[in-house]
């Protein structure tokens, strides 16, 4: 049984959504929840429910991504950890974390990559005039939103819609998504998982 480690900065629905799927013939279960903000609602769901967390505030270090990183690495190391899920984690990583990782980590983006890397996804789509959205599962390299596919999950954008009506369709899929791409790389499938709302 591979054992996950879940990195978070907010509300963790797609934590959730993941440790939800993690029972029965699931080839992983999670091991710890990460988070670098103290309040994250995901890491009191985490507690409530005995799953160990640890709180690593990047603050302290003061834009020190190396030593911020160490941290994380010394936490990480008690609950030895075969791969790691990012899930709404937004801090950048640097090469030293992500090939320390490389081919063991794996982050939920909302958009259909490459299009759309970094912040404000919805809204920048919208803006586009795009008609189909969704959302990405890759691997994680030292780019930002850039390793390799290994699902997307589409919806379609409606006319009138707000980037908060789009965000809401996107993270519906982003809970089917996110826990169907682990089970299989869990498993060691890293194919192309598409699917369509
Ligand atoms: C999700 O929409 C996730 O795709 C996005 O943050 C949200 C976290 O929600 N991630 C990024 O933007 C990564 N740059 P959650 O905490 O409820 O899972």
């Amino acid at each position: 049984t591979k054992r996950v480690a879940i990195f978070l900065s907010g509300g963790g629905s797609n934590m959730r959504a993941l440790v939800e799927d993690m029972t029965g013939d699931h080839p992983a279960r999670p091991c710890v929840i990460v988070s670098n903000v103290a309040d994250a609602g995901g890491i009191a769901w985490a507690k409530a429910r005995g799953i160990a967390t640890e709180v690593v505030d990047h603050k302290p270090f003061q834009g020190d991504r190396a030593a911020f990183e160490a941290e994380l690495s010394s936490r990480l190391a008690a609950h030895a950890p075969d791969i790691i899920c990012l899930a709404g984690f937004m801090r950048k990583l640097t090469a030293g974390f992500t090939d320390a990782w490389a081919g063991r980590m794996i982050n939920i983006h909302p958009s259909l990559l490459p299009f759309y890397k970094g912040l404000h996804t919805h809204a920048r789509a919208l803006e586009a005039g795009d008609k189909v959205h969704g959302c990405t599962v890759h691997e994680v390299t030292a780019a930002l939103d850039d390793g390799p596919i290994l699902g997307q999950a589409r919806v379609p954008v409606l006319a009138g819609d707000t980037a908060d009506d789009l965000a809401k369709r996107v993270l519906v899929q982003e809970h089917r998504l996110y826990p169907a791409v682990l089970r299989r790389f869990a498993a060691g499938d890293r194919s192309l998982l598409t699917l369509d709302s």
